[in-house]
């Protein structure tokens, strides 16, 4: 019989909000704020099936989106979500389905995009309508981004709220706790907006904020002992990162010692980086981590490349090879011990952003980089070898795996470490990766970072890393002329990594950093700051 673990499904233990996604781009932070006024909060697309739900949520928000409601092909809400009786929120395109769904002539085309800060007015009705804004004064900054809008009032509904261009910025059903909104509460530009989602989801749906992720902590461990059972194995790939130590750490602690932590050595890793995970690993969370090197094979099969995508996806099936060798080696070693079983479960870090994207209305984007986990292991792993995935950080935000990662007890300098990706140093070289290229920009990226700390920077920057350009340029030391390649800095700001801004240092602190990189490291004659944000530019360099 499979196991049951949809009990121990957060939606299940805490009350929940169902955000339904119409594809905007801040989708995302409805559930964000939702989740940090300790209200769980989970999306799916909203075209979901309302008789498919296994759950049921406690209220219902509408997210923006980019199409317009009367269109034809425009994506729509199933309408039995509204005999759920629970409360509805709807968001700009969200407010908008609201209304049109009473009739289709309340929305139309605007004549002018009203895009940014906007002064809403609060009109008081003295019914349980005034809830949505209660406490939070007659008037409120907020965020507008539209073009259609509502011409005419629902039938069965009360204006709530106005702006000088939008007589209907705020809507209320009458009787119905179903609410629309022409702003974006879910925005830092809308600052009373968390306390709007507090009215809606605490006081009008009547969640309970009691997210706490020690009670996530111990249903998650409960969840894993009841998918592995007593005997399989579950093989994990540790990189030292904060979501695989936590990820393994919440093995370790659902499992022991049947959680096999292995570490692939890429070649492309930071300096010093496997002796001081494995060090990590061991000292700190008691899980035996095993380095196998596989430098050469790597750069064996990277030689010559310098396709971004492709340098990508030679690096992620070679570490599927030495995954499914690692398998089979652990399998043979727990031959004829107490830990003898199958390695049935690949463990993976995956995340809900990663999660978000494939549920979007918008579908999964154009791939602008083949990195997201979510899709799950190759075929011939699933089949051949018999492995399924286990997920337990798939429902959590960054914040939120540092905030496990610290009840844990894991070190804070590993909980606030800057993100590394799979990849490695090799998508930090523009051109093709040789092992003289990953030296130079280890030790340049070593140099940066340690600089970063010394300065105490390191946590006001999400990300820095010293990548390398293969084009070179000439330099003089001393008298001699050197023809070397380009350090190229990068250090962000974000708190999603979905977009970021660049990180503004000193400038006689980079010249610093530049007068010690080309001292000390062989090769480079000239270092930049990429002074790029997010978009248009990807943190990464590939
Ligand atoms: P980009 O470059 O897409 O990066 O702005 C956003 C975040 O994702 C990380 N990243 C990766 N992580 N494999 C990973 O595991 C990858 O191929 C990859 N590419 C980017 C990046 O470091 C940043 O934190």
């Amino acid at each position: 019989m499979a196991p049951n673990t949809e009990g121990e499904a957060p939606h299940n233990n805490f009350d929940t909000i169902l955000v339904l996604d119409f594809g905007s781009q801040t989708s995302h932070l409805i559930l964000r704020r939702l989740r940090s006024l300790g209200v769980f909060a989970e999306l799916l697309p909203c075209t979901t099936k309302i008789a498919e739900l296994t759950w049921k949520p406690k209220g219902i928000v509408f997210s923006g989106g980019p199409a317009s409601v009367y269109d034809e092909g425009s994506p729509h809400v199933d309408p039995a979500v509204f005999d759920l009786n629970v409360p509805i929120l709807g968001i700009c395109y969200g407010c908008q389905e609201i209304a049109w769904r009473i009739d289709s002539k309340n929305v139309a085309r605007g004549e002018a995009r009203e895009y940014g800060h906007a002064d809403v007015n609060v009109t008081k009705v003295n019914s349980h309508v005034d809830r949505l804004f209660a406490g939070l004064g007659d008037s409120v900054a907020a965020f507008m981004s539209h073009f259609d809008k509502l011409i005419s009032l629902p039938k069965g509904f009360v204006v709530i709220a106005a702006t000088k261009n939008s007589e209907f910025a705020g809507i209320a059903h009458e009787e119905k706790p179903i609410f629309g909104v022409q702003f974006h509460p879910e925005l830092e530009h809308t600052p009373c907006g968390t306390d709007l989602l507090r009215n809606f989801s605490v006081d009008i749906c009547g969640a309970k904020p009691n997210w706490k992720m020690g009670d996530f902590v111990q249903l998650e461990i409960a969840r894993i002992r009841e998918l592995v059972g007593d005997r399989a194995l579950v093989l994990g790939a540790c990189s030292g990162g904060v979501d695989s130590t936590v990820g393994a750490a919440l093995m370790r602690e659902a499992i022991g010692d049947r959680f096999k932590a292995i570490l692939i050595d890429n070649g492309c890793m930071r300096l010093n980086e496997c002796d001081e995970v494995k060090e990590t690993l061991g000292k700190h969370l008691g899980i035996n981590l095993t380095v196998v090197d596989a430098e050469d094979l790597f750069l064996s099969r990277l030689e010559g490349v310098s396709d971004p995508e492709k340098k990508r996806k030679i690096i992620g099936s070679t570490f599927i090879d030495l995954f499914e060798k690692e398998a089979i080696r652990i399998e043979k070693e727990a031959e004829n011990t107490p830990n003898s079983g199958k390695v049935e479960w690949f463990l993976q870090g995956t995340l809900y952003p990663d999660v978000i994207e494939s549920l979007s209305f918008r579908g999964p984007s154009a791939t602008i980089k083949t990195h997201h986990n979510v899709g799950g292991l190759p075929e011939r792993m699933m089949n051949g070898q018999g492995l399924r995935l286990i997920e337990p950080l798939r429902l959590l935000f960054k914040d939120e795996v540092r905030a496990i990662g610290r009840q844990l007890g894991i070190h804070e300098s590993l909980v606030n470490r800057h993100p590394f990706p799979g990849p490695g140093i090799a998508i930090r070289i523009l051109g093709d990766v040789t092992k003289e290229r990953v030296d130079i920009a280890r030790k340049a990226d070593h140099i940066f970072i340690s600089m970063i700390k010394e300065a105490g920077l390191y946590d006001e920057i999400s990300q820095a890393f010293a990548g390398l350009d293969t084009s070179r340029s000439v330099g003089v030391f001393g008298d001699q002329r050197v023809w070397g390649y380009i350090i190229i800095l990068r250090a962000v700001r974000t708190k999603d990594f979905m977009s970021a801004e660049v990180f503004n240092f000193d400038n006689a602190f980079l010249q610093e950093i530049s007068r010690k990189i080309c001292n000390e490291v062989d090769g480079v004659s000239r270092v930049v700051y990429d002074l790029t944000s997010k978009p248009p530019g990807t943190i990464e360099l590939e």
